[in-house]
């Protein structure tokens, strides 16, 4: 049963997606009927606690006022960055527009995860919603994890302590707002949210997903998409 957590959602989608090697971001290529980030958005949506949406987008993205759902008054936008950490931190200023309180809590989740099942994202509300620090959906390394250097094994890596760092991540909009500006005008490298609170010196928590929850990235992650949407809820 869920304790009802208040939220707001972060959707960096202004990425271009190279390595698909398709025609448009990879947000905007059809899977079962919609575009990708229609299916992540929908995600959220009808959640009861949701209070506000943000997508961070390419500033001149022309695929998303095509789309229904950008009529969708619940949908607020913020520009797109340079990098995912700009473009999350351009959606935080929107949502501090808003003049919410620092504790609100914030979920930044990608928008090439369409796949993101209630479930999960209840259990991360469930778990979190009285942490000091906040945390994000993971699930454990299954393959045994090699460290390179020029192509060859420089280290094996202890698998039993590595763990995949998945979406939503979900921290205190205060805490991550700063988190994130701080590391960025270090000039260091963060990847997600997580990294950033990290730097800060916090541990963020491990919540147990579903390793289902797939980005997006190569041509070949579109079918297998397909295929779990279409037995989503079997
Ligand atoms: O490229 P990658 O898969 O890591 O991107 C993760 C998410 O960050 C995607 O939803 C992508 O659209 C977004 N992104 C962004 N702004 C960028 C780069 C990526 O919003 N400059």
């Amino acid at each position: 049963m869920s304790k009802r957590v208040e939220f707001s959602v972060v959707i960096p989608a202004a990425g271009v997606g190279a390595r698909m090697r398709a025609d448009r971001p990879k947000q905007y290529l059809p899977l079962h009927g919609k575009t990708v980030l229609e299916h992540t958005l929908d995600c959220f949506l009808g959640h009861p606690s949701l209070q506000h949406l943000v997508v961070s987008l390419a500033v001149d993205d022309p695929f998303w006022p095509r789309l229904p759902i950008a009529a969708d008054s619940r949908v607020l936008r913020a520009p797109g960055g340079l990098e995912r950490a700009d473009s999350v931190l351009n959606g935080l200023e929107r949502l501090r527009a808003l003049e919410l309180p620092d504790e609100h809590w914030v979920l930044v989740h990608d928008a090439a995860r369409p796949l993101l099942h209630a479930d999960d994202l209840t259990l991360l509300l469930d778990t979190l919603a009285d942490d000091a620090v906040g945390g994000l959906l993971a699930v454990p390394a299954r393959d045994t994890l090699k460290q390179a250097e020029q192509g060859r094994v420089a280290r094996t890596l202890e698998r039993s302590r590595i763990w995949q760092a998945f979406t939503p991540q979900m921290f205190r909009l205060g805490t991550l707002y700063d988190a994130l500006s701080r590391a960025l005008a270090a000039g260091t490298t963060v990847t997600d949210e997580a990294s950033a609170i990290e730097w800060l010196g916090l541990a963020p928590r491990l919540v147990e997903g579903r390793s289902d929850n797939l980005k997006i990235t190569r041509p070949e992650d579109l079918a297998l998409a397909a295929f779990y949407l279409s037995h989503k809820g079997a």
